[in-house]
């Protein structure tokens, strides 16, 4: 049998070098190598190999051909929860590999558990693995989930990569579910499962079962402090769909969230409850956030944002304060900090308001992360409404967003957010001149503004 060799591997881009050097050729970072020991039979394998294997025979195909027969007309699996076959452009398409990221503790063996007894219910057989948790505490999970499969749905509790692939060939699954991938392994490397190299290789070797046997591969992987998911990023471009599952500990809201589809539009957001028998979908987005909603006192905005292709009104609340002592103080949850800076400096500067002596403490309702353009009219008309102290009309909504000059900037899918509107009745949508082809909304009034001042007149209660 051949030595095993020891290489050196990148943490955070997961090149791999022969020597030991302080500093990443390849992607710059200090002090990331990390030692390894590869065994021949996993040297032989190294991912191009994979790749090649997973793309074919190695002959090339004509393009027309392959789009007549191929993934355009692939039917789709529809998972039977509605919220997730949505986002995905109409459920999971057979033999592909995704990846769903979430904070611990946040529901993703829960939402997976529940997927996979819809899985089994609609006809698919499903494959669970559980690496983290022992049958009989995913035995009880599902009962309390009222999950059960009948024969179409079994469980494995085992985090040998070779055992499991074997597993795979004596049952032949439509769909394999793997939670974690950090806590699978292969036996030919030394590291210890989670780590760089183990990672990559699980996923690698599931990337290739997904293509080659046509299962579709479900990798729930856990999420880093930073906010990305554990393991290189590499992984990220390996599998064809990234979710994120995200949440407040404090609220009973989930967000399953997009952020790469290679069949479908990314940036989609489906959202669901955790209750005590596990999550339930809530189709109405808006109605949902706008519960509770302080309509009709100074502050309080409600704006119409785009999430994927999906139109969402959200409460934006601003409470503006005089400073007690030292420095202005500027919090915001939802809305970025830095773009709340340059809102204020619009106020001062293009509406004369006097913002240096104020705290200004923004929130978007429901713990939600506002991230269009489009929300910063909706945030200096709160501001505003706060610092006179003055209600905005709790009949319109908001949607623009505001230049350096004080200028009103056009935003895109007007015709989405007046149908929006017009559903959760409110009757006037104060906006910038609409785009060329954007023909707006006929269902609701228009109140069009090229400039923030205009917009303020426009939104205040007369
Ligand atoms: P879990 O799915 O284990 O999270 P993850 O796999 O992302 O780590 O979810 C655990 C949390 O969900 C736990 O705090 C309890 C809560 N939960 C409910 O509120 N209701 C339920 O029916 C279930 C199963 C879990
Ligand atoms: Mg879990």
């Amino acid at each position: 049998m051949a030595k095993p060799k020891t290489r050196y591997e990148c943490t955070s881009c997961a090149a791999s070098f022969a020597k030991w050097q302080g500093r990443c050729s390849n992607c710059g970072a200090w002090d990331s190598l990390e030692q390894r020991t590869v065994h021949d039979s996993a040297a032989s394998r190294q991912p191009s190999h994979r790749v090649g294997a997973v793309a074919g025979a190695g002959e090339s195909l004509l393009l027309s051909e392959i789009v007549a027969g191929g993934v355009a007309d692939t039917p789709r699996v529809c998972s039977g929860i509605g919220e997730l076959d949505n986002i995905l452009g109409g459920g999971l398409v057979p033999g592909s590999l995704l990846l769903l990221g979430g904070d611990p503790g946040i529901g993703k063996s829960t939402l997976m558990l529940q997927l996979a007894g819809r899985l089994a219910d609609a006809g698919s057989r499903v494959l669970y693995l559980s690496g983290e948790e022992s049958a009989a505490q995913i035995g009880m999970r599902a009962r309390r989930l009222r999950v059960d499969g009948g024969r179409r749905l079994r469980l494995i509790t085992e985090t040998c990569f070779e055992t499991v692939e074997r597993e795979l060939a004596r049952e032949r699954p439509d769909v394999l579910i793997v939670d974690s991938i950090q806590t699978v392994y292969v036996s030919a490397l030394d590291s210890i499962p989670g780590s760089v190299a183990q990672v990559r290789e699980t996923a690698a070797g599931f990337l290739r079962l997904a293509k080659s046997e046509g299962i579709t591969v479900i990798l729930v992987g856990h999420v880093t402090k930073d906010g990305s998911i554990a393991g290189p990023r590499l992984l990220e471009h390996m599998v064809d769909t990234v979710l994120y599952f995200e949440g407040d500990g404090g609220q009973a809201h989930r967000i399953l969230r997009v952020v790469k589809n290679r069949f479908g539009s990314t940036n989609e957001i489906g959202l669901f409850r955790m209750g005590s028998s596990g999550l339930d979908e809530v189709g109405d987005l808006s109605g949902y956030f706008l519960e509770g909603r302080s309509a009709g006192e100074p502050g309080s905005a409600v704006v119409c944002t785009i999430e994927g292709t999906r139109p969402l009104l959200v409460e934006v609340q601003a409470l503006v304060t005089p400073t007690g002592y030292g420095t202005a103080q500027r919090v915001s949850t939802g809305y970025d900090s830095r773009r709340l800076a340059i809102m204020l400096a619009i106020l001062e500067k293009r509406l004369g308001l006097p913002l240096a002596t104020q705290d200004v403490f923004v929130n978007v309702a429901g713990g939600l992360r506002l991230i269009e353009p489009a929300a910063d009219l909706g945030v200096c008309l709160g501001i505003f409404s706060a610092l006179r102290d003055k209600p905005l009309d709790p009949l319109s909504v908001f949607a623009g967003e505001v230049g350096l000059a004080g200028e009103l900037r056009s935003v895109g899918h007007m015709q989405r957010r007046c149908a929006e509107a017009a559903k959760l009745g409110f009757t006037r949508l104060v906006c910038p001149q609409l785009r060329s082809g954007d023909n707006g909304g006929s269902k609701i009034e228009t109140a069009v503004c090229g400039r923030l001042a205009e917009a303020v007149k426009a939104a205040l209660v007369k």
